[in-house]
């Protein structure tokens, strides 16, 4: 499978090119490189810092006459400080400014956690508002609007587990068609899969080579280096690939789209390239026995001293 298919017939390619932590600088020349080799989804969001950039590069590939719009599949996402039902039709026109775009493919709630307007990165539990304050529901209405007003093609969210998408999916008119999560041989998310999959909820993997370069402060001590595991490694090595394109090809084989980041010219080829790679169901297998529960973005810093947020509500 190399799409995944809506239901109105779209199709979203399943390996897409992760943006986060992609520099100024950079970005511009990653994403040019990307859709000169092929890639058709570039996954993006305004938090991200770089959304300009990315639009120039767009531009210039399709003044350059190397794809067409309608070959694109851009993904952007709204941000927590713009959860109210009327901040969520400004914030999507406002990335599509950046973006240089009339509409994105697929625009997606970034977290189940509202923060106050202007408000980036929480650092008090008073920067803060409530799902009581802001329920879910009152920014799906705001997707909703986002969709009637052909601003995107599609919604959904990200970081939503079962009961939160239940909320969505009990009320709603247009049903979330995407959950984009952390998911990887540590953390499989095969509970979640499984939910999404009888709903109709296709996911698509963040994080899908462990994502090394986040800032230290989203780190533990001792990770685990999924790129470094021993069984990984010698799939990879029986098959003269690369542990990246294992991560990759077994994500695609799970029917999970995958979004790795880079801004390196040949790992944004060499991750391409793990489209054709193959694995058999014993290999497969083995990857599967690697789940170690560990999640790499904790979801930490939206939980303070007297905050709203726990852990098991956002992961809910
Ligand atoms: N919805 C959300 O909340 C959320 C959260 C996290 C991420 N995301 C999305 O998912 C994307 C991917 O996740 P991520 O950025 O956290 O991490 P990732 O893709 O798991 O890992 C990125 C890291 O892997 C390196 N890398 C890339 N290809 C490689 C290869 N072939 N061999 C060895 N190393 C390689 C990159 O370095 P180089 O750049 O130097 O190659 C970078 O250090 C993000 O960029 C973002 O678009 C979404």
């Amino acid at each position: 499978m190399t799409h995944i298919t809506f239901a109105n017939g779209d199709k979203m390619p399943m390996l897409g090119l992760g943006t986060w932590k992609s520099e100024k600088g950079k970005v511009f020349e990653a994403v040019k490189t990307a859709i000169k080799i092929g890639y058709r989804h570039v996954d993006c969001a305004p938090i991200y810092g770089n959304e300009q950039e990315i639009g120039e590069a767009i531009k210039a590939c399709i003044e350059e006459g190397v794809v067409r719009r309608e070959d694109l599949w851009i993904t952007s996402k709204l941000w927590n400080d713009s959860h109210r039902k009327e901040d969520v039709v400004p914030a999507v026109k406002n990335t599509l400014k950046d973006l240089s775009l009339d509409y994105v493919d697929l625009f997606l709630i970034h977290w189940p956690v509202a923060l106050k307007k202007g408000v980036y990165l929480a650092t008090s539990a008073a920067d803060f508002l409530s799902l009581a304050e802001i329920p879910l529901e009152d920014t799906w209405r705001g997707m909703e609007e986002v969709v009637h007003n052909g601003l995107a093609k599609h919604i959904g969210v990200s970081n939503f587990g079962k009961a939160n998408l239940s909320k969505l999916m009990g009320t709603s008119t247009i049903k979330p068609e995407m959950n984009q999560v952390e998911t990887h041989p540590y953390f499989q998310q095969n509970d979640l899969l499984d939910f999404c999959g009888e709903n109709g909820i296709p996911l698509t993997a963040y994080s899908p080579l462990g994502s090394s370069d986040r800032p230290s402060a989203l780190k533990a001590d001792n990770e685990p280096n999924l790129l470094e595991d021993k069984v990984i490694r010698s799939i990879a090595e029986s098959k003269n690939a690369a542990p990246a394109q294992i991560l990759i090809s077994w994500s695609l084989h799970r029917g999970v789209s995958v979004i790795p980041k880079s801004t390196n010219d040949q790992r944004i080829r060499e991750n391409f390239e793990a489209r054709n790679i193959q694995l058999n169901s014993e290999e497969m297998e083995m990857i599967s026995n690697l789940e170690k529960g560990r999640r790499y973005l904790s979801g930490e810093f939206w939980v303070f001293e007297n905050g709203p947020y726990q852990l098991k509500d956002i992961w809910a």
